[in-house]
C-alpha cells in the first residue's frame, strides 16, 4: 500500500480521540517533517511514521501493550514493515536498535516536541520569541512538564548529532506554523 498522510490520519483518528494525544501526534509529525526537509528525505513518509507513533496509546495505555500491540494492527491495515519497525523503535523498553535516520529523528523529536509545546503553553506569546536557552532552563526544573523524560531529550539530540540548542531551535521552528492547532497563542 502507498503510505499517505490521509491514510495515516484516518488510522490515527480511528484509535485516538483525545485532543492532547492528537496534538502530540501533530507536534511530533511537524518536527520530524522539518528534519526530513532539512535532510532532503521523504517528508511524507517520515511524517506518516511520526503521526502514527503513538496511534495505539489510547487503547494501549501501558508499556505492557504500547506500542508492541499496535504493530499487528498496523500490519493488518497494510502499512509497510519499515513504518511498523519505526513506530516500534520509539519505545525505550523494546530496545530496538535505531538504525535508520528516521528512527533516530523520531526518537529525538518525541519528548522534545512535547516539552517545547508545554513551554509555549505557559507563555503569553506562545512560541514567538521562545529561545532555546529558556527551554534548556526549564528542562532543569523537574516539576515543569514532569512527564517529559529529560534523559531522552538529551540522548535524542546526541543521537541525531546536533547541539541541544540547535535541536531545540529546530523543533520551535517546526511547531511555529501549527501553533494555533496546538492550542498555542500566536502574536
Ligand atoms: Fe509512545
Ligand atoms: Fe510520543
Amino acid at each position: 500500500m502507498e503510505v499517505t498522510r490521509d491514510r495515516a490520519w484516518a488510522t490515527l483518528t480511528r484509535y485516538t480521540t483525545s485532543e492532547s494525544l492528537l496534538r502530540h501526534a501533530r507536534a511530533v509529525e511537524a518536527s520530524v517533517r522539518h528534519y526530513a526537509r532539512l535532510l532532503g528525505e521523504d517528508e511524507e513518509a517520515w511524517g506518516c511514521a511520526a503521526l502514527l507513533h503513538d496511534f495505539d496509546y489510547e487503547v494501549h495505555p501501558t508499556l505492557d501493550e504500547h506500542p508492541q500491540d499496535g504493530a499487528p494492527i498496523l500490519r493488518e491495515e497494510g502499512y509497510p514493515e519499515w513504518l511498523v519497525e519505526t513506530v516500534l523503535s520509539h519505545a525505550e523498553h523494546l530496545e530496538i536498535p535505531r538504525d535508520t535516520p528516521l528512527m533516530r529523528h523520531l526518537f529525538a523529536c518525541d519528548e522534545l516536541s512535547g516539552f517545547v509545546h508545554a513551554c509555549g503553553l505557559v507563555r503569553p506569546t506562545g512560541l514567538d520569541g521562545l529561545e532555546p536557552k529558556s527551554v534548556r532552563k526549564k528542562l532543569k526544573q523537574p516539576s515543569f512538564a514532569a512527564g517529559v523524560h529529560r534523559d531522552e531529550v538529551y540522548a535524542g539530540a546526541e543521537l541525531i548529532g546536533r547541539e541541544l540548542d540547535e535541536h531545540i531551535a529546530n523543533v520551535i521552528a517546526a511547531l511555529q506554523p501549527i501553533a494555533a492547532e496546538l492550542g498555542l497563542r500566536t502574536a
